[in-house]
């Protein structure tokens, strides 16, 4: 069979409205498996942004009543992908990030809003859009967690229509859609759901469980994350519904976008790599240095990441004695918990620093193409994707070897630097002693320019894209349409 229709519903896409990876896979799905002969189309929250972006918008379809007020889907395309967005004002007409109020706390009504992005993307897979009905609706993490329980329990509009096969990415097992049971009536769900195998979670209910025991697949960022959140110590209290799936569970690695992530854009020559990348990498290096006033002739660390414990941040005001004693200097870019923020804004800095607290996706392409090295000591990471945009550019990462940085990053261990395969360096465990010795690995290492070089090269030249995914993702959709 060829030529399905799968219907995407996430909460971010690139470049519509990003916080982070989600947005960038969400919105390189649709060309990668076009590529399959699959054809995406991408259900999203009408948050300012995406209405602002969509190109040639045409409303599709309207609600009188979606949970409190009226809502249109509109269809528009962004680039070469088609997207719908519903435009509900009392939901989601709020600029900034998605999830949060401008002090940082939850929209006290998050439990409605994406039970309706989840209700909505269910509905259209039962028909609502009459004509177009996908074949196969794939639904994005907590937010559109519950879409497999409208499916099973009806939505309230549609329940006449069939219910298509529907599939569910865990992009992070940390948030997981956690609300008050008093709730249920109101997102429109029968108390036949509240039940420990559809929606009820420890006394209350979780959107992503529901997604997960309710789906026909459940896929997951990486192999290794596959296999680490079956276990009790990376499962955060849902491991044993995980297990419960089997091998309807399963890990498929990410890939990042080429066209996006290109360093023949960006400054760096891909592929052909030899004295010309060098020389471009080494102005890009420079003019970072320069933008933050640091020395390009030292070992540069980079760091674009999210400013929170999952990525490990707590660690880094103590390692910044150690890069001191091995003559390094680091550029941090990246927002997040506001005592994360604080303390490595108040640490004492014993090296030169660039930091930028908050968001720049401009700056983010200047690190990967100019750093030398980007430190990633996560203490749990489904995929991770700043470690391929990092390897494409080389630029050398240095990660904990654990969910899909195991995965990408090769080890500059004894055998794999012999074999001239390493593409960064991994430590042992998210600690400060294991980050300190990582360090000075990668300062002896980097003062070894040949065997530095031989890595960028291997880096460089590895496989980012997201081809040999996609055709998972496809063979996926194919198995549950039988
Ligand atoms: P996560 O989704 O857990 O934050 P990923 O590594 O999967 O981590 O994806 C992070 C994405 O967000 C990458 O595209 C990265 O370049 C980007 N990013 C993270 N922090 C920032 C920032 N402060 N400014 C710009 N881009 C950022
Ligand atoms: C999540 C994870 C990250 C992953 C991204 C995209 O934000 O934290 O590891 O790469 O989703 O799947």
């Amino acid at each position: 069979m060829s030529g399905e229709r799968v219907l995407a519903v996430a909460s971010e896409f690139y470049p519509l409205i990003k916080t982070g990876g989600l947005a960038d896979v969400v919105g390189a799905l649709p060309s990668a498996l076009a590529a399959e002969n699959v054809t995406v189309t991408t259900l999203l929250p009408g948050y300012p942004a995406v209405l602002a972006g969509l190109h040639a918008p045409a409303v599709v379809h309207r609600i009188d009543d979606l949970f409190g007020g009226p809502a249109t889907i509109v269809f528009g395309g962004v680039g070469t992908a088609a997207v719908l967005a519903i435009d509900a004002p009392h939901l989601f007409g709020r600029a900034g990030n998605p999830y949060t109020m401008p002090n940082g706390q939850d929209w006290p009504d998050n439990a409605l809003r994406f039970a309706a992005l989840a209700r909505v993307g269910a509905a259209i897979g039962r028909g609502l859009l009459g004509d177009w009905r996908p074949d196969v609706v794939h639904a994005h993490d907590w937010q559109a967690g519950l879409l497999p329980a409208y499916l099973r329990y009806g939505d309230g509009w549609t329940s006449g229509g069939t219910a298509p096969p529907s599939v569910i990415t865990v992009h992070n097992l940390a948030f997981q859609g956690r609300f008050s049971t008093d709730l249920l009536p109101s997102l429109g769900l029968p108390w036949e759901s509240y039940t420990p195998e559809a929606v009820e979670f420890y006394g209350g209910i979780s959107f992503l469980k529901a997604g997960l025991l309710l789906s026909d697949r459940v896929t997951t960022v990486s192999p290794s994350y596959a296999q680490e959140i079956c276990t009790p110590a990376g499962g955060m209290g849902l491991d044993g519904v995980l297990r419960a799936r089997g091998t309807n569970l399963i890990g498929i690695l990410n890939g990042i976008d080429t066209d996006v992530w290109n360093p023949a854009t960006d400054g760096v020559i891909p592929r052909t790599f030899g004295t010309e990348t060098m020389a471009r990498r080494t102005a890009n290096k420079i003019a970072l240095c320069e933008r933050f006033g640091l020395d390009p002739a030292a070992l540069l660390f980079g760091i674009v990441s999210r400013l929170t414990g999952q990525k490990g941040m707590d660690l880094l005001p103590g390692s910044l004695p150690t890069m001191a004693r091995h003559g390094a200097s680091l550029v941090i870019l990246g927002a997040g918990q506001p005592e994360l923020e604080r303390a490595i804004q108040a640490a004492a800095r014993p090296i030169a620093m660039g930091l930028l607290l908050g968001y720049d996706e401009a700056l983010a392409h200047l690190i990967y193409a100019g750093a030398d090295a980007l430190l990633i000591p996560s203490r749990f990471e489904p995929c991770g994707l700043t470690q391929l945009c990092a390897m494409h550019y080389g630029c050398l990462p240095v990660v904990t070897r654990v969910g899909g940085l195991a995965d990408t990053v090769i080890d500059a261990n004894e055998a794999a630097l012999s074999a001239g395969v390493a593409t960064g360096f991994q430590m042992a465990a998210p600690d400060a002693a294991s980050l300190d010795r990582v360090i000075a690995w990668v300062a002896t290492t980097w003062r070894d320019r040949p065997t530095w070089a031989r890595m960028q090269r291997a880096a460089m030249t590895g496989e980012v894209g997201w081809a040999r995914s996609a055709a998972r993702y496809a063979s996926m959709y194919r198995q549950v349409l039988g």
